[in-house]
């Protein structure tokens, strides 16, 4: 039985001004059934594991360096999130793909460097609109499944986020067969290269345009786990009525 899960990315959104936001949210739902994780900036992040402590609530970081340290500047380790108090850290997001060039072994290395120091590596696949209208969205997220996801994953340390890129941020929102196709076809893809116990014990979470309106018909679809969640995970009162929808 896969335990649902779900995070919270900030993006690059909030300070200090947003703790106790994060604080109420612990407070409500810190003893769910639900795993909750939310990913703050990397500024926030220590600040962040201290609110929710206490709480059942975890933290997580939304990139690191594959490298374990030494001369990149800007960058963070993934040891370095850990001390911070993450347990999970989101990797080949889109817009880190897009903004930094991310490619599907960069994503690898980095995810491999998250598995080491114990952090869950949330791995992040999806396609554009183009590619969605000429027919490619199977090929293009097995191939980023194939490249992006380390051999040495295990069902513990691993969760796959499927983000359609044209969903993420409008509004827009795949049909519910759209999103159980793909979600499908990632599940067979990790049985066939990993066997049972990975492929069937690994999260898929759903991402892009995930709102209280729409998330309990997003979650009744089959190999969704849960949902990688923006804007909607900003404030407490969006975001609790999607992970109660999960419960
Ligand atoms: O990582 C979550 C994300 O890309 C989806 O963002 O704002 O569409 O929920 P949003």
């Amino acid at each position: 039985m896969r335990q649902k899960l779900a995070a919270g990315n900030w993006k690059m959104n909030g300070t200090s001004a947003m703790l106790p936001e994060l604080k109420a949210l612990a407070e409500a739902y810190g003893t769910a059934g639900v795993e909750v994780l939310i990913c703050p900036p990397a500024a926030l992040l220590h600040r962040a594991a201290v609110v929710v402590s206490d709480s059942a609530v975890a933290v997580g970081g939304q990139d690191c360096h594959a490298a374990v340290s030494g001369a990149h500047t800007g960058d963070n380790s993934a040891e370095m999130l850990k001390d911070a108090g993450a347990s999970a850290v989101i990797l080949g997001h889109s817009e880190r793909r897009t903004d930094h060039s991310e490619r599907d072994a960069a994503v690898c290395a980095k995810a491999e460097a998250a598995m080491a120091v114990g952090l869950t590596a949330i791995v992040c696949l999806g396609e554009s609109l183009q590619q969605r209208e000429a027919g490619e969205t199977l090929t293009v997220i097995g191939a980023q499944l194939q490249g992006s996801v380390p051999d040495g994953s295990t069902a513990d340390n691993l969760v796959i986020a499927y983000e359609p890129i044209w969903a993420i941020g409008t509004g827009k929102v795949p049909t519910l067969e759209q999103i159980g196709e793909v979600h499908g076809f990632l599940r067979a893809q990790l049985v066939a290269r990993f066997g049972d116990e990975l492929g069937t014990g690994v999260r898929l979470l759903y991402g892009g345009s995930v709102k209280p309106g729409n998330a309990a018909e997003i979650f009744a679809v089959e190999d969704v786990d849960g949902a990688l969640v923006g804007g909607a995970s900003l404030k407490a009162a969006d975001f609790a009525p999607i992970i109660a929808a999960l419960e």
